[in-house]
């Protein structure tokens, strides 16, 4: 697995208590190595951007923790981003406020000092979820609003069964419901967000009805997981699905997938209030 395989360097601050790669990034994951194109993968799409936009109520000031490329911040209030990955950083179009060097687990703002608080498909690579999330409830007068995916998936998906091993990294990364209630308290709810067939975000469950998006490696770079398998396994995957997809076997086993409108493929929208 390579985890801080370029570590620290020295540029912890404000009291981090998180190593770094070389380029900042403070998760499990490298974004130097697979940051590069991102934003042009993971853009977001309107249907998920509406219930996030709708569980920030009327925040004026919001602060997106792990913002990455700003996906998903609304373009009607004011945004204060926070990324620790210089090229997740560089990756952020002209329309979106640069972003501030920093982690979770110590940001650099007084309490209450925004509206609510956003963090989107990020917490699975936090270090340490609890102090990211005391932080986010500490600075956010208002709600603190999480996209985030369950670690179960549902077991009758084709992907899963193509390749369990990369459920079997994701299942190992994503915190529990439960854990997220623990630590943000009794009022906070979960709710399903059901993804659309033609999601224009490119993470990587969201091509559950177009199988062959998924043989693209730019579509596998966006989806950090990937990243602690071995390169064998991804191989054998690619292999396999191109050889099914090729004789119909995709079709005839899991074509019901390609006329679902939506899909639960664990994607949930969390929000303390
Ligand atoms: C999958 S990307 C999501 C980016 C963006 N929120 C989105 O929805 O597209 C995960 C982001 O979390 C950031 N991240 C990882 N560990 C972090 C930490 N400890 N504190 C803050 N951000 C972190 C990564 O650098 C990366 O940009």
């Amino acid at each position: 697995m390579p985890r801080h395989t370029g570590v620290v360097h020295g540029r912890a601050r404000y009291g981090e208590a998180v190593p770094r790669f070389s380029d900042g990034s403070a998760g499990d994951a490298d974004y130097g190595v697979i940051g590069a194109g991102y934003a042009t993968i993971r853009q977001p799409d309107p249907r998920i951007e509406a219930v996030i936009w709708e569980a920030l109520g009327d925040a004026r000031t919001v602060i997106d923790v792990g913002a990455g490329a700003g996906s998903y911040e609304p373009r009607d209030r004011y945004v204060t981003a926070v990324e620790p990955s210089a090229s997740m950083r560089a990756e952020r179009p002209a329309d979106r406020s640069p972003a501030i060097d920093g982690t979770a687990d110590h940001l650099p703002f007084d309490d209450d000092s925004f509206d609510a608080a956003m963090a989107t498909v990020t917490i699975h690579q936090w270090p340490d979820l609890e102090a990211g999330l005391a932080e986010l409830r500490r600075v956010a007068r208002g709600p603190v609003v999480l996209l985030t995916f369950t670690p179960e998936v549902p077991e009758d998906w084709w992907m899963p069964h193509y390749v369990p091993e990369l459920f079997a990294v994701e299942a190992a990364r994503m915190p529990g419901i439960d854990r997220i209630v623990a630590a943000l308290g009794p009022s906070t709810t979960a709710d399903i967000v059901p993804v659309p067939s033609d999601c224009i975000d490119g993470f990587g469950q969201a091509f559950y009805a177009r199988p062959e998006r998924t043989l693209d490696p730019e579509i596998r770079r966006a989806m950090s997981a990937w990243t602690f398998v071995e390169p064998e396994v991804a191989q054998r995957y690619t292999d396999t699905l191109t050889a099914d997809l090729a004789s119909g076997e995709w079709e005839r086993t899991w074509g019901e997938f390609r006329s679902k409108a939506v899909f639960d493929v664990g994607l949930r929208l969390i929000v303390a209030r």
